[in-house]
């Protein structure tokens, strides 16, 4: 009799944990070519591994017109590999202070031209959750934003959505790009080990039309893509 799956089942979300710190610790070493200054790695950051994988997808796939919801670590490492690739990072941020702080900083190492920091404060929404305090990034803000370039990659870390209060607040990014993707697009949700986020992938593959590959031990990020899932 075969004992594993058992012992598998009951052990999973520490097995879990560490093939996903495992995958950060290599995915550091990927990231070191483009680990220039010292950044401010914190919990809210992406995980290393999920930061790569959005890499890999820009070069892989050749994304030019990126679209980031919520700012970070995640923007210096996007806005390095499309400097040398070309292409352009908007990155959508809800706090004036923090989108202050990274447009200096993102201006000091030069990457000015690469990436527009783009405040948008958050703003009452209509939601499919009605018990939750709703609010989204002001979308006029983001209407202008891309001037009408289509968007082929949408990285979802934001607004924050740590609280069972607004555990649903990343929903609204899908119908909001449905209109604005590219016809081959990308798109990648942070945080799938929540309840929240994995409700918004199954809203989003009716809703828009995209197929999620789950990565929950590598990145903890889905991907979205129109038709079925593969992997980069
Ligand atoms: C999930 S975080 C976004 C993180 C970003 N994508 C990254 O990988 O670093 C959501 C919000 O937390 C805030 N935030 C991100 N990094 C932070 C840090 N190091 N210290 C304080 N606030 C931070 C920002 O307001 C951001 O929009």
């Amino acid at each position: 009799m075969n004992a594993r799956p058992e012992y598998e089942e009951r052990h999973r979300p520490s097995l879990q944990r560490n093939e996903l710190q495992r995958n950060d610790l290599l995915a550091m070493q990927a990231l070191a070519p483009l680990s220039l200054t010292y950044l401010p790695w914190s919990a809210s950051a992406m995980r290393p591994s999920g930061v790569v994988a959005v890499l890999n997808e820009i070069l892989v796939n050749q994304r030019r017109s990126v679209v980031e919801l919520g700012s970070g670590v995640s923007t210096f490492y996007i806005g390095r590999l499309l400097r040398q690739r070309g292409g352009h990072l908007w990155t959508v941020e809800h706090d004036e202070r923090w989108a202050a702080l990274l447009g200096q900083e993102l201006a000091r190492e030069g990457l000015g031209d690469v990436v527009t920091v783009v405040h948008a404060p958050l703003v009452p929404v209509e939601s499919r959750w009605p018990d939750e305090e709703s609010t989204w990034y002001e979308q006029r803000r983001l209407a202008e934003m891309t001037a009408g370039r289509a968007v082929d990659l949408l990285v979802v870390d934001g607004p924050p959505a740590y609280q069972a209060a607004n555990a649903h607040a990343r929903h609204p990014a899908g119908p909001f790009f449905a209109a604005r993707f590219a016809e081959d697009f990308a798109v990648v949700l942070d945080d799938i080990d929540r309840r929240g986020e994995q409700d918004i992938m199954r809203c989003w593959e009716d809703e828009i039309g995209v197929t999620f590959e789950h990565r929950p031990t590598n990145g903890r990020i889905g991907i979205g893509r129109p038709g079925p899932a593969f992997t980069v």
